[in-house]
């Protein structure tokens, strides 16, 4: 017999699991594929290896919202469902993917799901699109920024305005480095690109840094202070802080490939704009702030003030933010999940060995059609 959906929110730097029906995952697992796990996939035997663990190498599972370690995806999450004490061939599983993400990945999605995890029955939903229904609406704009995936999704009455979904390739991990780049000019700090220097710039950024604007009524007192492995010390007071998080307004400052750079205020702009007219003020109406980049201190303030230079005066009226709960993408799937006819839109096993794995496009659209609007 079948047991309840497992929810399984696969960010570009940690995925999220639970059973659908709860408010949040019950596990929360960095997602790297650890060096020992990698050895075995490099040329070179064990001294490599040794090698590897020595420097204690860990290898990002996903790039930028795309697998890129088929191999240890599958194990971070055998690792996590062993946690659960949940058995993947006994639970219908409702996966997340980033937005326009090529249609083939998510054809191997299901292809790994079903032949190596052996669901019984998958669906893939966009993470953006999730986070809506937790904060408990069905019509909305999300501005969702992770680790590695910033992107803006319309909802209206539950169905994706696919046409206007945005979606860059920048996040936390970007930020992070950059942070790490800004700090080392500003304090002559020797740059190091082990995991122990990574894990400290991460710190000083979720800890230390926040939003500039001009009126910061929202910057909550954060620490003051943070030492560095070498001894250095950041103080509160460092320009670098807010010229951190203003890249997610410039990325130009993050991305250092071709690529067209837009900041989140200017996708989020975008995607309103591209909706239907007589829904624009709906969406401008409830903008959700999602994922762990969009957390910094002062950020509903400056999104609101960007989006008012944005948006033509009869839509920036409307404007009103919002921030979802932590882990809202899974909240969401959650809560999805538990809806008595949704197991209906689920691809079965059955399907897939009839079809092949593209057939999930016509289930996941069943999700996410564009609405029928009179
Ligand atoms: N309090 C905080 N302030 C700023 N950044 C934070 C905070 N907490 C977490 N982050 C950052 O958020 C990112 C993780 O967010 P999230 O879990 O939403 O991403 P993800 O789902 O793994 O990735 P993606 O959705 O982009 O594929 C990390 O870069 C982390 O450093
Ligand atoms: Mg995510």
């Amino acid at each position: 017999m079948e047991g309840p959906p497992i929810v399984l929110d696969n960010g570009s730097g940690t995925i999220k699991v639970g059973f659908a029906g709860e408010c949040e995952p019950r596990v929360v697992h960095d997602n790297v594929f650890t060096a020992l796990r990698a050895s075995r996939n490099v040329p070179g035997g064990e001294d490599f290896a040794k090698a590897l663990q020595a420097n204690t190498a860990r290898f990002p599972v996903m790039d930028h919202g795309i697998v890129s370690q088929w191999e240890g995806l599958l194990e971070v999450i055998e690792a996590a469902l062993e946690e659960m004490k949940a058995d993947a061939s006994k639970h219908p599983v409702l996966l997340t993917e980033a937005p326009l993400n090529p249609t083939v990945h998510r054809e191997l999605l299901v292809e790994r799901f079903f032949e190596e995890l052996h669901v019984p029955a998958l669906q893939v939903v966009h993470s953006g699109a999730l986070a809506l229904y937790a904060t408990n609406s069905r019509t909305g704009l999300v501005i969702e920024v992770g680790d590695g995936v910033a992107q803006t999704v319309p909802l209206y009455d539950s169905y994706v305005i696919f046409n206007a979904v945005k979606r860059r390739d920048y996040g936390g991990r970007d930020l992070t480095a950059y942070l790490g780049e800004l700090m080392s000019k500003e304090i002559n700090h020797r740059p190091s690109s082990s995991e122990v220097g990574w894990r400290a710039w991460k710190e000083v950024k979720e800890s230390m840094c926040r939003v500039r604007h001009k009126n910061p009524v929202e910057e909550a007192s954060k620490q003051l202070s943070f030492y560095l492995p070498d001894g250095k010390v950041v103080t509160r007071d460092s320009e670098c802080l807010t010229k951190c998080v203003d890249a997610l307004f410039e990325p130009a400052r993050l991305l250092k490939r071709d690529e067209e750079e837009q900041g989140i205020h200017k996708m989020a702009a975008e995607s309103i704009l591209e909706s239907g007219r007589d829904t624009q003020k709906a969406l401008a109406g409830n903008i959700v702030l999602s994922g762990g980049s969009m957390s910094f201190p002062g950020m509903c303030h400056r999104v609101e003030e960007e989006l008012q230079k944005l948006l033509p005066t009869t839509v920036k009226a409307a404007v009103k933010l919002v921030k979802s709960p932590t882990y809202a993408a899974f909240t969401g799937g959650s809560i999805v999940a538990s809806m008595p006819d949704l197991l209906d839109t689920f691809m079965t096993r059955s399907e897939y060995e009839e079809h092949g794995a593209a057939f999930i496009h016509k289930k996941s659209v069943r999700l996410t059609q564009p609405p029928t609007m009179s």
